[in-house]
């Protein structure tokens, strides 16, 4: 895994990869107290041209740096954060599955380690970048469609809140929602607004799209849901795939009667709902165990480009080993 400290005597990060192993926290360090953690995750690919890419890790360390500035922690440079990632996939490069096989997951954190008794801002801090080998995230397999539940007794994140940054203190909280929609049979939850409990929000780690003939709709960033890098890269790809993608509240009753309607994220890529449930109305989308062919189409485009299957009109791919 990568290591680095960002020291007040340098106001500057500086590390380098290390085994792998236990971090050791003073009980008093800032994270373990008042919760200063922001973190990310992005996958790296064995390309079908034969070589480890990473996708758009700018995108992941603009999001980080944004995040630290919102819980004031020193923000890692774009630089230290792509060099980060780059050798960590480098170093752990005999565990990325094979082409279509999975991903090597990274999950680069930024942790408030240094300790401080009163609130405030830690003395010093921790980023560490470490990977794992995955798979499909949702049980069934990454391209079967699951079912969700609209959730009513709890929101995700309220305007001019933190929802919009991937801080930890964000994550716990769903856990309450997502383990009961699981018991009930469902694969997940989607979040509607704080403030009407009318609008769709986005699911705990993804978010989400309505379509409705060549129309795709999804909620605008307000500051209260993920800016996913799936997400931004889906509105250009279905652009390039001539639908109309417009960014603007989505009442959750559109999505109901919509045609089809899918998820974004890292861990899922693109994902078909194959029913959603409100207030105990189960809508089924398409034939049960079949992706509904919007979202089947622009999962084909997306995994195509990220694992160099076919053309990066975008220049979104990013080389770590140049193996051809
Ligand atoms: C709450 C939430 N929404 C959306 C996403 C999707 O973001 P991305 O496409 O950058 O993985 C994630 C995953 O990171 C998430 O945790």
């Amino acid at each position: 895994m990568y290591r680095a400290r960002w020291s007040p005597d340098t106001a500057s990060y500086s590390g380098g990869l290390v085994p792998y192993g236990p971090l050791s926290l003073d009980p008093a360090s800032q994270v373990l107290n008042y919760g200063q953690s922001v973190f990310e995750g992005m996958k790296a690919q064995r390309s079908a041209a034969g070589r480890l890419v990473l996708f758009r890790p700018d995108r992941n360390a603009a999001r980080l740096a944004a995040g630290a500035a919102r819980l004031s922690m020193p923000p890692v440079p774009a630089d230290l954060f792509v060099t980060a990632v780059t050798e960590a996939v480098r170093a752990n490069a005999a565990w990325v599955p094979p082409t279509g096989k999975g991903a090597l997951y990274l999950r680069p954190l930024l942790l408030g380690t240094g300790p401080i008794l009163g609130l405030g801002p830690a003395p010093y801090y921790d980023f560490v970048v470490f990977a794992s080998a995955v798979g499909a995230y949702f049980k069934g397999g990454q391209l079967t469609p699951i079912d969700l539940v609209v959730e009513e007794q709890f929101h995700r994140a309220a305007p001019r809140g933190m929802g919009g940054t991937k801080a930890a203190g964000n994550y716990s909280p769903v856990l309450v929602t997502q383990l009961a929609a699981k018991k009930a049979g469902f694969s997940d939850v989607v979040y509607l607004d704080a403030k009407t409990d009318t609008f769709l929000e986005e699911v705990s780690s993804c978010n989400i799209f309505v379509v409705k003939g060549k129309t795709i709709r999804t909620p605008p960033l307000s500051g209260s849901i993920l800016p996913g890098v799936t997400r931004a890269s889906i509105i250009d790809l279905a652009r390039s795939c001539g639908y109309e993608v417009i960014e603007e509240p989505v009442p959750v009753a559109d999505a109901m009667v919509a045609d089809e309607v899918f998820t974004t994220g890292t861990a899922v890529v693109v994902c078909a709902i194959g029913s959603l449930t409100l207030r105990g109305q189960k809508r089924q989308f398409g034939q049960p165990g079949v992706p509904t062919p919007v979202a089947l189409e622009l999962y084909k485009a997306l995994t195509g480009l990220q694992t160099e299957a076919g053309p990066d009109p975008f220049g979104w791919v990013f080389p770590v080993t140049e193996t051809k």
